[in-house]
């Protein structure tokens, strides 16, 4: 369904007097098969939203090329548009109408009738928990009803193909749980295929079949939650100490399991260190420890997170990166604002940004 081979997007700006360029996304490849719902993670400004403004026709490459729903997205945008739906980061509701008759009228831009619409709209509104907002403004809405009234226009066409761009944002739990459902019944009824952005580690793992991390314009990582992990992170053992005089003595055992001392952390009575498959190492080093008279307090096993999974492959962390850049200074609790809440732009069949 996405195949892109060496996706570049460059912007030009300015610093003052001077001119710079800015490489958004240098030489992305991707491929997304039919029915895939595919985690697209990295920190702010990686370049995810660029690779699918490309992706979805808005943003014409700077290098590169990529076919999405069999079609070229530079020749061919128009049958790209009439194949996939798009949620912006942005959001796309216009905010002086109905939200009803956006709905609609952005549904019958795709050439489907309007009772259709109308029915189909009505059905989103109700699985996606907008009772009774049919004939409100989007500008009276919360941002989190204004998200979903977003992805109620991102679906009302029913296409093959969605891009969803942050589509949680803003969302309290159990909207999140809510459209998480709506998206697994997507691909498990209907063999829609999705390519997510999400800053909810928890979201990219559940939802995804695969992920692919992108740093800085590259993608740094595309594989299964599952096998990014266990290749490129190993489990966190935690081992506490009776008596923390016998911290040194642990570490040097601790270290035979992994790739030496240097890397075992010493933290009073704790030890710790990533190891890979811990669940088949520990047992001997557990009869070692004994063997030595190193006696334990307690001991932890930590599956890696996807976080550690990014600081492996990039030495930063993608919290870190976060709440380092984010301007809105969002934190990872389901408890925030949209970035950008209802554009006051009008929508197009895809979204409510201009075509470049
Ligand atoms: N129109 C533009 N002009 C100049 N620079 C831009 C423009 N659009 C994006 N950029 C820059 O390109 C880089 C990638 O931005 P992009 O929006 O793709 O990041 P992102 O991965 O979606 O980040 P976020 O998680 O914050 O949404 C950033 O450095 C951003 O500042
Ligand atoms: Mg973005």
């Amino acid at each position: 369904m996405i195949e892109a081979r060496g996706l570049v997007q460059t912007f030009q700006t300015r610093q003052g007097r001077q001119k710079a360029e800015v490489r958004a996304v240098d030489g992305v490849d991707l491929d997304v098969a039919e029915g895939e719902v595919v985690g697209f993670l990295g920190p702010n400004g990686a370049g995810k939203t660029t690779t699918l403004r490309m992706l979805t026709t808005l943003l014409r490459p700077t290098a590169g090329t990529a076919r999405v729903a069999g079609y070229d997205v530079v020749h061919q945008s128009v049958q790209v548009r009439r194949s996939i739906g798009y949620v912006s980061q942005a959001g796309g509701a216009f905010s002086g109408a109905r939200a009803g008759d956006e709905v609609v009228d952005h549904g019958m831009l795709y050439g489907l009738p309007r009772g259709v619409v109308e029915q189909r709209g009505k059905e989103l509104f109700e699985q996606m928990d907008l009772p009774g907002l049919w004939t409100r403004m989007p500008k009276n809405m919360s941002g989190g009803q204004k998200r979903r009234l977003d992805i109620v226009m991102g679906l009302i066409h029913e296409p093959h193909l969605v891009f969803l761009d942050e589509p949680t944002t803003g969302l309290d739990p159990q909207a999140r749980a809510n459209l998480w459902e709506h998206i697994r019944g997507l691909r498990d009824r209907l063999g829609v295929t999705v390519l997510l952005t999400t800053h909810y580690l928890d979201e990219a793992d559940a939802l995804s079949d695969r992920i692919v991390i992108i740093d800085r314009g590259r993608v740094v990582a595309s594989d299964t939650a599952d096998n990014l992990k266990s290749q490129v992170a190993g489990d966190l053992v935690d081992l506490e100490l009776a008596d923390a005089s016998l911290a040194s003595r642990a570490a040097e055992r601790l270290g035979t399991l992994v790739a030496g001392r240097d890397v075992v952390e010493v933290d009073g009575p704790h030890v710790r260190a990533r190891v890979p498959h811990a669940g088949r190492s520990l047992q001997g080093l557990l009869r070692d420890l004994d063997g030595a008279g190193i006696e334990l307090e307690s001991i932890g096993v930590l599956r890696p997170t996807l976080d550690d999974v990014f600081l492996t492959l990039t030495g930063r962390s993608l919290r870190d990166a976060e709440s380092a850049t984010d301007p809105t200074g969002r934190t990872d609790d389901g408890d925030r604002e949209p970035a950008v809440v209802g554009a006051a732009t009008p929508s197009t069949p895809t979204t409510g940004e201009a075509v470049r």
